[in-house]
């Protein structure tokens, strides 16, 4: 080959190699190496230390040996029921995230409570001191069901990253009554058929006075968007949306966290209430919830009790500022404190996307306080150090 050609040849096949490095890594979204972060972001694109966007939707964070576990749901390009499972990160700064593994992988077998097209939710991963053995509870809808399964799903693993060996699902505290229910409420008689029309005055009334909770007393209580919370004193609360969404309960967990202890109390009955997220400070208990709109925002709520059983009372919208009424564009996930600065809480929001799931951000916002009550405000960035100011 002359020295010329040779040249040619050399160039075009240069320019053939950093096309094909601009197809890999310049124009698609996943293998970016990723920018070392120093700050949140909220709303916008969140890569791994791999460059890929987190997946990790409707999530919870459980702190063990110095690091922070992320737990959430994968969500894949076109639909929202589980394809792959619970996803699970770490990070030792809450800025960069490593993706550990699939916790809880879907499973093929058909009829199974988690088979791949179920719905697996807002899962959240706790610590059982007297087992050493790390609790995953989420909200599970079966396959081909839509939401009317409303159950929720138990598994366990001895590794925080897992694979979690899933338990059971249930509807909670089947038979069992709620402690702040009378018994003139649980022995009024009427059902469901006495009203055709729902969100009337009568209904309404109906609901407080738990017509549903008599309606699923059997089988247990609904059980759909959720969190877990542990007190001070080691004990583990499940907080789920229950009886179509109109009331949610706070139940407590066994010593092992695996099955409910039978205590449990209905929060703002007919309330509509969604999404919990829940922290404790100076022995008050705060909790954001939405409202029920699906996976388009809402204004978010705020409640506080000086008890986990109450009585809680509702509180204007947590939010301040432009988009305030829509949660900035999100919904609650939970509320992390964060180790090691007191009083510093991290609220925790999705920002779904139904027409591409996997798309949808993370709205992370600190909490601040005024007048001892939690204030949300946009922030377009920020870092850990405002919890020094
Ligand atoms: C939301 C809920 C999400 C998801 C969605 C489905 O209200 O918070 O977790 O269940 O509805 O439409």
């Amino acid at each position: 080959m002359k020295p010329n050609l040779r040249r040619i040849r050399n160039l075009l096949f240069s320019f053939a190699l950093l096309g094909s490095f601009f197809l890999q890594n310049g124009c698609a979204q996943t293998n970016k190496s990723a920018p070392f972060l120093k700050q949140f972001t909220p709303g916008k694109m969140w890569p791994d230390v791999n460059g890929v966007h987190i997946n990790a939707h409707g999530g919870g964070i459980l702190f063990f040996n110095d690091t922070y576990y992320w737990f959430g749901e994968h969500k894949s390009e076109r639909t929202s029921s589980a394809q792959v499972g619970i996803n699970c990160y770490s990070s030792k700064d809450l800025y960069n995230w490593k993706f550990k593994q699939v916790a809880l992988p879907v499973q093929d077998s058909a009829g199974s409570d988690i088979e791949k097209g179920s719905v697996m939710e807002r899962p959240k991963v706790i610590f059982n001191k007297n087992t050493q053995k790390f609790v995953m509870y989420f909200h599970l809808e079966l396959k081909g069901k839509g939401y009317s399964a409303a159950r929720v799903g138990i598994a366990v693993a001895d590794n925080v990253t897992g694979p979690y060996t899933y338990l059971r699902s249930l509807r909670p505290n089947a038979g069992v009554w709620p402690m702040n229910m009378t018994d003139e409420q649980k022995n009024a008689k009427a059902t469901l058929s006495d009203f055709p029309e729902w969100w009337t005055k009568e209904w309404r009334k109906a609901v407080d006075d738990g017509l549903f909770t008599r309606r699923d007393f059997e089988g247990g209580q609904m059980s759909r968007d959720m969190t877990l919370y542990v007190d001070d004193d080691g004990t583990a609360y499940h907080i789920y949306a229950s009886e179509e969404n109109l009331t949610l309960n706070i139940a407590e967990l066994s010593d092992d966290y695996l099955s409910y202890t039978g205590k449990y109390i209905r929060v703002a009955p007919g309330g509509h209430n969604e999404a919990p997220a829940i922290f404790k400070k100076d022995g008050t208990y705060f909790m954001i919830t939405s409202g029920c709109t699906g996976w388009d925002p809402n204004a978010a709520r705020l409640h506080t009790a000086p008890s986990i059983w109450g009585p809680w009372t509702q509180h204007p919208n947590p939010c301040t500022g432009p988009d305030a009424d829509l949660t900035f564009h999100s919904q609650s996930t939970y509320i992390l404190p964060v180790e090691g600065k007191k009083d510093a809480f991290i609220f925790m929001a999705d920002r779904w996307n139904p027409r591409r799931p996997i798309d949808a951000t993370y709205v992370w916002l600190p909490i601040q306080f005024k007048n001892n009550l939690p204030v949300l405000e946009w922030k377009d960035k920020w870092d850990l150090s405002i919890f020094d100011e």
